[in-house]
């Protein structure tokens, strides 16, 4: 019974600027998972440990999962497993009849959500486990081609860049790519010729962090709906045209020098670029009048300041995480122990990467 794991994943820098087309940001793995157990059965099932009493049981007609009970709790695994079936099925696969079971850290049983990504998560790990299943040797590449193509067709908004972070591990930069191409791409292709296809401004990149880089994450304890906050965003996008050209165009500069800082290992640079996309997205919420960096995730980042750091929200704040970058020589526990007394929890996740798994 094969199991794979698709971990969670944070922002670094690029958020907002990065759901348009092209435009580039930073991300990571982290090392909180999203596990799916897969085995052929006699009957179609997919359940979830956090989802309890709300199987789906499934048959499958004319090469489609026909299902009982209302699905959409599993909306982004039953894409996934239709889009990864056809693309068996292309590559001359038997469809077969399997139980899949998922497991979660991203959604912890007290209800604790970090904002880690759970939708990109399970999508991903729905992909690995159907590719484990029919044998189809996937590359994170085409991994990623399959999850984002099953996370668009639910969610019709976003960058995907959690879903390359989820696909890929360890640092990425990633510029993502047009979407409304993939609309039609979807309908013009198989996936085979999807999957080999350049999609249009596409780009994942392995980033390595200067040895002496050390990521703190702060949870601030509030939960936020990045759906939600992305849309109003984009609401607010054709009045205040001019400013948000301008929040693009300069979110674009700093996410590049800050690629380039990683890999010429500059830690300085990689601060400074972290704190100019902090005043960018705070310009980004004057003008579009948002709430992102909450007056928790203000503290988490004026502490991180205090101690030496430079910090920032994660993903689209209004809650959630924010992470601070600190030279490995700097003294840690004062600013932990602030944050605590502030009332922000420090997470003591790694950075998960499969190339240096050994
Ligand atoms: O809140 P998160 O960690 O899911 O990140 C959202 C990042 C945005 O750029 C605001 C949206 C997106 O899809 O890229
Ligand atoms: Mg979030």
């Amino acid at each position: 019974m094969p199991t794979v794991k698709a971990p969670g994943k944070l922002y670094i820098a690029g958020e907002y600027a990065v759901v348009e087309p092209g435009q580039p940001a930073i991300l990571i793995a982290v090392d909180q998972f999203v596990y799916a157990t897969i085995s052929q059965a006699k009957k179609g099932l997919v359940s979830s440990k956090q989802l309890l009493g709300q199987d789906i049981s499934w048959t499958r007609k004319n090469d489609q999962l026909q299902t009982a009970q209302a699905t959409s709790k599993f909306a982004y695994v039953l894409k996934a497993i239709e889009l990864t079936e056809r693309y068996a099925k292309e590559q001359n696969c038997q469809l077969s009849t399997f139980k899949l079971q998922l497991d979660s850290d991203l959604d912890s049983p007290d209800g604790k959500k970090y904002g880690l990504g759970s939708s990109a998560a399970v999508t991903v790990a729905t992909v690995k486990a159907l590719a484990a299943y029919y044998k189809l040797a996937l590359t994170p590449l085409e991994i990623f081609k399959l999850a984002a193509s099953a996370h668009y067709l639910v969610q019709k908004n976003g960058s995907l860049g959690d879903i390359a972070a989820s696909s890929f591990g360890g640092w990425i930069a990633y510029h993502s790519f047009d979407r409304s191409w993939l609309l039609q791409a979807l309908k013009d292709h198989s996936l085979t010729e999807l999957l080999k296809l350049t999609w249009p401004k596409l780009q994942i990149e392995p980033l390595k962090a200067p040895p002496r880089l050390r990521l703190l994450i702060g949870w601030t304890g509030s939960p936020a709906s990045t759906s939600n906050l992305v849309n109003e965003v984009a609401l607010s996008k054709e009045e205040r045209q001019r400013k948000y050209d301008y929040f693009l165009e300069q979110s674009m500069l700093c996410v590049s020098q800050m690629i380039a800082a990683f890999k010429q290992q500059d830690l300085e640079m990689i601060m400074q670029q972290l704190a100019r996309d902090r005043e960018l997205l705070r310009s980004l919420e004057t003008f579009s009048q948002v709430t992102i960096e909450t007056p928790k995730l203000h503290q988490l980042i004026t502490l991180a300041q205090k101690f030496g750091g430079q910090a920032k929200t994660s993903g689209a704040g209004g809650g959630d995480c924010g992470i601070a970058i600190l030279a490995k020589e700097r003294p840690l526990n004062e600013l932990l122990s602030a944050w605590r007394q502030a009332g922000i929890t420090p997470l003591s996740f790694n950075i998960y990467s499969t190339l240096d798994r050994s």
